[in-house]
């Protein structure tokens, strides 16, 4: 039996996620979700499958994590083999600016600067919370993986690469976050649990009135580097190879930030 808690459950990669480890009836999937009626999807499935179990967690609540670690501890008997790290918040107030936008325009600063402080709160303090509830489950496992969905543009050589000029409070918060796991893997090593890392890639996740346009513009620019990138991936073919690259990580790859194919190519 491997167990497996995933945040950010309700949708998206998340819930694509607990769909993907679910259909292995030795598995036990635990889906963190931060309002446990509000995904009709995720109720459903869990319905039909007993080894799901769906438990309250928002990840900027150290109360609810630790709630959600203590019933996990209770089906389990004190372990969790891989915490999943997926919640994230990806588009805030200030998501369509660009830092020009922010010189002469008080405003905008302003909007930028509280943008930037709960994105920090949302992805990366969060980050914090989520492993200090988890760890002490995570050390007592077999397997002893923690994995963070990062970003490539986390990192600064693919967003100079691309010409990405907006997001920036995200950005900024993935390559907090790819720092954290670095460090975090130096104080881990000893305990042998393998924290790393990983993009999911471009998803088709967002269903706005803007997104089939986003997708679009994105994909031309990744064109732009990569001409044979063929775009999006559904959070099913993209979760399928975040776990295949999961399956294969060994103590030897902790600390690093990765593609969904394991390798430094984000696109
Ligand atoms: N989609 C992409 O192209 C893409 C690319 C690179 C990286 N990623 C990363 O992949 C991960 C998943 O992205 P996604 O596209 O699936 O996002 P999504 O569709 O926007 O879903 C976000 C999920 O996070 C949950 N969430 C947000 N804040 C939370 C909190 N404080 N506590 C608990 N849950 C919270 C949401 O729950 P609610 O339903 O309650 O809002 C939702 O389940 C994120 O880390 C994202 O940064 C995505």
């Amino acid at each position: 039996m491997t167990s497996y808690a995933i945040t950010g459950a309700s949708r998206g990669i998340g819930f694509a996620f607990v769909k993907n480890l679910a259909q292995n009836p030795s598995n036990t999937v635990f889906a963190l979700v931060r309002n446990v009626t509000s995904s009709p999807e995720l109720t459903s499935f869990a319905a039909s499958h007993p080894n799901v179990h769906i438990l309250k967690g928002d990840i900027t609540s150290p109360a609810e994590l630790a709630a959600a670690a203590t019933s996990i501890s209770e089906i389990t008997g004190g372990t969790l083999d891989v915490l999943i790290q997926n919640a994230a918040s990806l588009f805030g107030d200030a998501a369509m600016f660009k830092l020009t936008d922010l010189v002469g325009d008080a405003e905008k600063t302003e909007i930028f600067g509280n943008d930037l402080q709960v994105t920090i709160q949302q992805n990366v303090m969060a980050m914090v919370h989520t492993t200090s509830a988890f760890l002490p489950l995570v050390k007592k496992s077999n397997l002893k993986k923690i994995v963070v969905l990062t970003s490539g543009l986390g990192d600064p050589k693919g967003v100079v690469e691309w010409g990405w000029k907006d997001s920036v409070p995200y950005c900024v918060s993935k390559a907090a976050v790819n720092m954290l796991v670095a460090s975090y893997s130096n104080v881990l090593s000893d305990d042998g649990v393998t924290i790393v890392a990983i993009s999911p890639g471009l998803v088709k996740t967002q269903t706005q009135d803007w997104a089939p346009q986003f997708y679009e513009t994105v994909t031309k620019l990744f064109q732009k580097s990569k001409p044979s990138y063929e775009g999006p991936l559904s959070p099913e073919e993209s979760v399928e190879l975040m776990l295949g690259t999961v399956g294969k990580l060994t103590v030897k790859d902790t600390g690093r930030s990765m593609s969904q194919y394991g390798t430094d190519d984000w696109l």
